[in-house]
Order: C-alpha cells, then structure tokens, then sequence
C-alpha cells in the first residue's frame, strides 16, 4: 500500500522523495511518513463503514500508535474522530483541531485532571471502573460529562498475550457480572450523560470471528441498557486489525473488517428489534501502521564463524520497541540497493547496550557494508509512540512526503533535549 518504487539510481522512493536523499537531508534514524498511504486507510475506513453499515457511523483513531499534531491534523482532515488516553494525547489533538464530538478518553486510571479536561473539551469519557464512575459523579454535580462505559466482553482472540484486551482478567473495563448494577448507577445520576457502550478485545488480530462475536454481545448489552431506561445511542466496537509485517502475515482487509463488525451489528439489532445506534470504531495500527518506514545508517559488522553476522544500525529499541517487546516481526531492505539480489542472512542489531536489541534476527539482505540505509517498512504504529531515550539517545526526526516533496513533522531531538528536564541540586553545583 505504501506509494513506493525504486529509481534510476535504484535507491527507494517512498512519496516520491528518494530515501537516501532524505537521509542525507535529515539525517538517521529517520520516520518517513508516507501522507497518501495514510489518507487511503483513513478514508478505506470512512468508505467501509458507509457502505457496509444502515445507520449513522464514526471511525475514530485510536492515536496511542502515534499521536503528534501533523498525524492527528491529517486525520482530523479526513473527518475522522479521535481516541485518546492521557492528558497529553488529548492536548495535542485539540491542538491538531479536533473538537470535542469527536473526542473519545479511554483509559484504566485517568486522573481528575484528565477527567475535567475532557469535560470542558466535550469530550466522551469511556468510564472503565466504579471508582472512576465514582468520581464522575462526584464531578458533575454542576455540570454534565459525556460517558460511554467499557465492558470487558470476555472474547479470546489469538495474538500476543499483552495485546489482549477483552479476556475477563483484564485490568480494562467493567467485567459483564457488574453491567446491571453499572446501568442502575449511571441512570441515579443525571449529570452522566450516557451515550453508549464499548469494548476492545485485542491488537493485530487476524481473525474475524472475535469481531464477529463482539457485535453480538454488545447489542445484548444494549438492551440491558435500555431495561434501565437507559437509550444507546452509540456502540463502540474497538480496534484491533492486525497488519502484515511480513510474508507469513494475511490479515483481512479494511472492508472485509468493516463489513463483518457492521454485519454483526445490524444483524444483532435487527434480532433484538432494537434501533441502530451510531456504530463506533477505534483503529490504530491499520491506520497508520503501513504509512511509515524507518531508514537506518548502517555502521558495523560482526562476524562470529558458523554463527551469525550482526550488522549494528544507528537506532533500535528506542525507536522501534516492539521486536524486543513482543518478538515482533519486521523485514528489511536496503534503500541504496533496492534490486540486488538477497545473497546474505544478517541479524539486524540496534546501538543500545542490551544484547536483545535486536531489530530483525535472519534478515534476508543484499550484501551491505557501513554507510548504507537500512530501511525497515511497516513502523507506523506503536513506533514513535513508544519511543524512549533509552541510553540517552535522541528520538529520531519524522518527515511527511508526499508528490516529492519532504516537510519535516517532528524534529530531531538535540542533545540539550535530553537535558532539558535535568536540575542539578544547589550542594551538585557547588562541587563542580
Ligand atoms: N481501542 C482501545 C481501547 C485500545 O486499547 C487499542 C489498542 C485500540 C483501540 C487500537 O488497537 P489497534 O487498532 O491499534 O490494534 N503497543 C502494542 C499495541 C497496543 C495496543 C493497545 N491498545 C503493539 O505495539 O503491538
């Protein structure tokens, strides 16, 4: 899906942008975001669940893949809504231009802060527990708070075991033995403005039946609701299609997706004889997980006889914590060679002093020697966002190309970042 193809000099071009120009430009580790890959999945969403779904629908981006204001402000372009989890996430997409309609707060133990900000954003509190329910109603003595509440639905799914989500021992959401009591709680209190219910089972699924099943215990939910003269007006079904981070990966498509969870649905309310509620979904890897590659200078390499060969690149975990996370899988290329022939299996090492900061064990590569750009595609998601200064190494800068043309979106970070938050105490300073 990535606008990508190789040029003359046989180098990658990623938006039209040579990658190895880019890294000359702004050096490495680089994001580079590709604009009209992430437009497409924005809008293959919006599209899906137009068609695919009778009533009133809101795809929102789960922004804890990558929240910065030029990603949140594509999105808000494509008119989608947002979904965000601390403070910090909601603070730069109302700087990005959401508004609060489209605003929806998760999160297992927002503060009050965070609580009242959203209130006075309009936002829709996606309330997890009784103390946070508590809480609210507390805070609305004199004013109303949009809620939804989540519920843990109890659905298994395949996919690695800190991903998962919807398994009743989760810390997430009311487990369903609490959903009367839930109901009777938000209906005493007038100043929750309940909305609707949601649920989340899980990231990088591949499989549809837990989608599936999802609709289905959620419209019964539904009208455990209404029996407590509570009215649903939205259902948010969560997020979770996996990508393929490599060859082995065949996850459905965005439309496949959108149709099961819209199918599902519509078919429950239909069941039920309950009206449509405005169906709500919350994606975030399939978003913007393809949109983005990583380009790496490569620097050493280590050859242990009838071993391995390690090639050491110029970031890692820092910028890229999920294969040392989740064992997660990436592929490589190299953007200076992009057609000579894979000859070589090298272990893609990154520069942090842990021996598991490993980007990819057994890549497949062209023979590569110091000064090359390793790319790694597929790093949109959960990338930048769980980036670290680990080993006090600056984030990376991210460019966003599009038609050719480069605009850097996030700088890099210099050496004074990294001691901008650092105090030395009155008794340090002296003795230096
Ligand atoms: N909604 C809720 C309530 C969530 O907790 C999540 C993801 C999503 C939506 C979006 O799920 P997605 O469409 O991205 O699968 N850091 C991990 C993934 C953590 C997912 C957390 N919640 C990784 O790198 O694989």
């Amino acid at each position: 899906p990535l606008t990508a193809q190789v040029n003359a000099q046989d180098h990658l071009e990623v938006g039209g942008c040579d990658v190895v120009e880019l890294t000359q430009r702004f050096g490495t580790s680089l994001y580079i975001v590709d604009e009209v890959t992430l437009r497409t999945a924005c809008q293959q969403y919006r599209d899906a669940f137009k068609q695919h779904y009778p009533g009133e629908s809101l795809v929102i981006y789960a922004s804890k893949a990558w929240n910065c204001l030029a990603i949140d402000a594509i999105v808000n372009s494509e008119g989608l809504g947002i979904d965000v989890v601390s403070a910090g996430e909601l603070y730069t997409a109302t700087k990005a231009g959401f508004k609060g309609d489209k605003i929806y707060v998760h999160g297992n133990n927002k503060s009050s802060e965070e609580l009242q900000m959203s209130i006075d954003q309009g936002a829709t509190i996606v309330v997890d527990s009784w103390s946070e329910l508590r809480s609210l109603a507390q805070m609305t003595q004199q004013q109303t708070a949009r809620i939804m509440v989540r519920l843990t639905p109890g659905i298994e799914c395949h996919t690695h075991e800190y991903i998962k989500t919807g398994c009743i021992d989760s810390k997430f959401g009311f487990d369903p033995s609490q959903v009367e009591q839930v109901f009777e709680f938000v209906a005493q209190n007038k100043g929750l403005n309940f909305v609707g219910l949601h649920a989340h089972i899980g990231s990088q699924i591949f499989e549809l039946k837990p989608h599936e099943d999802l609709g289905a215990v959620m419209v019964d939910w539904l009208t455990k609701a209404q029996q407590h003269g509570l009215s649903i007006e939205q259902l948010d079904i969560g997020g979770g299609l996996g990508i393929r981070y490599t060859e082995s990966d065949d996850p459905p498509s965005i439309d496949a997706w959108a149709k099961t969870v819209c199918e599902s649905v519509a078919a429950a309310c239909k069941s039920k004889d309950v009206p449509l509620p405005k169906l709500i979904a919350e994606p975030g890897r399939s978003l913007v997980g393809t949109s983005c590659v990583t380009a790496y200078t490569v620097g050493g390499h280590k050859t242990i006889p009838d071993v391995r060969t390690y090639l050491s690149v110029d970031g890692g975990m820092s910028d890229n914590p999920r294969p040392i996370t989740y064992q997660s899988l990436y592929f490589a290329v190299v953007a200076n060679h992009m057609s000579q022939p894979m000859t070589e299996t090298v272990t893609i090492a990154g520069k942090h002093c842990e021996s598991g900061d490993v980007l990819i064990k057994d890549a497949s590569l062209p023979p590569t020697q110091a000064g090359d750009i390793l790319v790694i595609p597929d790093t949109g998601a959960y990338n930048y966002s769980m980036s670290s200064n680990y080993n006090r190494i600056a984030r990376p800068a991210a460019v966003l190309v599009r038609d050719g043309n480069a605009s850097l979106i996030l700088e890099r970070e210099t050496l004074d970042d990294l001691l901008r938050h650092d105090r030395l105490p009155d008794h340090l300073l002296a003795a230096q």
